[in-house]
């Protein structure tokens, strides 16, 4: 049987970029070449320490899984940032790939209408319908595993931490871009007061689906404080390597490492 939450993602598909854009007044677009950034100079600063391939004039693979990728907006962020094409204006020295070359990316989503949304963006990936506790994937697949602001829609965010611990590779990066619980009074006031005054409005208007945006503002207030969220990746064998507060706390990118040398 369908769970409430795919049946929901399934009925916002088709807007759901545009009013992620729209709520966030495009800060989600700015979090998300934040995080790719940040992993890049994790990822080239790895391959800088060992004797790396780039050196002898082999480009480095990098395996990308977009777990809870919805419509592949981080994996494509990901992608253009790793490969030195992004055209934002967010850094002033000339990006290049570092000798790193993503391979063709996996988008792991439980929701066939936010799936069918990748395609036309023509992004190099596969769309692979799973559930994020539960993969089709062997041990230590993949390199780095983005998750963006999917973790608070899993109902087990334990099972999730302990799946995408198991298919990355020793030394790859999870990296979760959240709403995490508000902990201070200014995200007290705003995900209490305002969001559930003008996130459901604007979301009812423009997609029709009012339940979708409230249970959004509802499933944040819920959801782990994020130094809670740290200490639940530790106990699942992770090294918490960063944690970045954006915009005061509205979301925060957290940076964890599956430990080299570990099975
Ligand atoms: C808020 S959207 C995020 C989409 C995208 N990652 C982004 O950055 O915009 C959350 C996504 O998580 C997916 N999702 C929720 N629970 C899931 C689960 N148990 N397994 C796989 N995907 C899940 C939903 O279908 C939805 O596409």
């Amino acid at each position: 049987m369908k769970s409430p939450v795919r049946k929901m993602f399934d009925g916002i598909a088709s807007r759901y970029d545009f009013l992620n854009h729209f709520l966030s007044c495009y800060q989600d677009v700015l979090w998300r070449r934040y995080c790719c950034k940040c992993l890049k100079k994790m990822v080239a600063a790895d391959g800088a320490d060992s004797a790396s391939d780039d050196a002898q004039g082999f480009a480095r693979k990098v395996r990308l899984l977009d777990l809870c990728g919805g419509t592949g907006d981080f994996a494509n962020t990901f992608r253009k940032i790793f490969e030195g094409r992004c055209a934002c204006k967010c850094s002033s020295q000339k990006e290049t790939s570092h000798g790193l070359v993503v391979d063709p990316a996996v988008i792991g989503d439980f929701s066939y209408g936010m799936l069918a949304e990748v395609k036309p963006k023509k992004i190099d990936a596969h769309a692979v319908q799973l559930d994020a506790m539960k993969m089709p994937f062997a041990e230590c697949q993949f390199d780095v595993i983005l998750n963006g602001f999917g973790m608070r829609n899993v109902p087990d965010a334990r099972g999730a931490l302990m799946e995408s611990y198991r298919v990355l590779d020793a030394g790859g990066y999870l990296c979760v871009l959240e709403f995490f619980s508000p902990r201070n009074f200014f995200n007290k006031f705003f995900y209490k007061v305002l969001a559930p005054l003008f996130i459901p409005v604007m979301g009812a208007f423009f997609s029709g689906k009012r339940d979708a945006y409230e249970y959004l503002v509802n499933s944040i207030i819920r959801f782990l404080p994020v130094d809670e969220f740290c200490k639940l990746a530790e106990e699942c064998g992770f090294e918490v390597k960063k944690v970045k507060m954006f915009d005061g706390g509205i979301s925060f990118g957290v940076f964890l490492r599956k430990p080299v040398g570990t099975p």
